[in-house]
């Protein structure tokens, strides 16, 4: 009789666990989302003041990382326009 409490223990503990991990994949796919949105809008802001806009196209993701880390203090970028950015530019569009 001692085995059924820690056996709906186990089951409940499994179930906590996986909702946990479902729900924060679906925080991070909409804050993705939101990101990559405000990236689309602010990138041409930004980035076409002292040349053309560099396409997302132009450079892998890795590039971006470290091109980013240069730009966004050229541009002046507040943290979340700057991750913004590079998430719209990662994307490779
Ligand atoms: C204040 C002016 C300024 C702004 C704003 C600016 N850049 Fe630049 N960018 C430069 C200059 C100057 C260079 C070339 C010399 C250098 O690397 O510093 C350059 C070079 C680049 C290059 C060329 C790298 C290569 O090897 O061909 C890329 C890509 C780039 N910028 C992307 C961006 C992006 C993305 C943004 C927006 C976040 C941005 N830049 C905003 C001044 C700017």
């Amino acid at each position: 009789m001692k085995r059924v409490p820690i056996a709906i223990f186990l089951a409940l503990a499994v179930l906590a666990a996986t909702c946990a991990a479902g729900g924060a994949e679906e925080i991070g796919k909409a804050e993705q989302r939101r990101l990559f949105r405000d990236g689309a809008r602010l990138w041409p802001v930004y980035c076409a003041q002292c040349h053309n806009a560099r396409p997302g196209s132009e450079f892998a993701p890795y590039q971006w990382d470290a091109i980013m880390m240069h730009m966004r203090t050229q541009a002046n970028l507040p943290a979340r326009d700057a991750r913004a950015v590079l998430e719209y530019l990662k994307a490779g569009r």
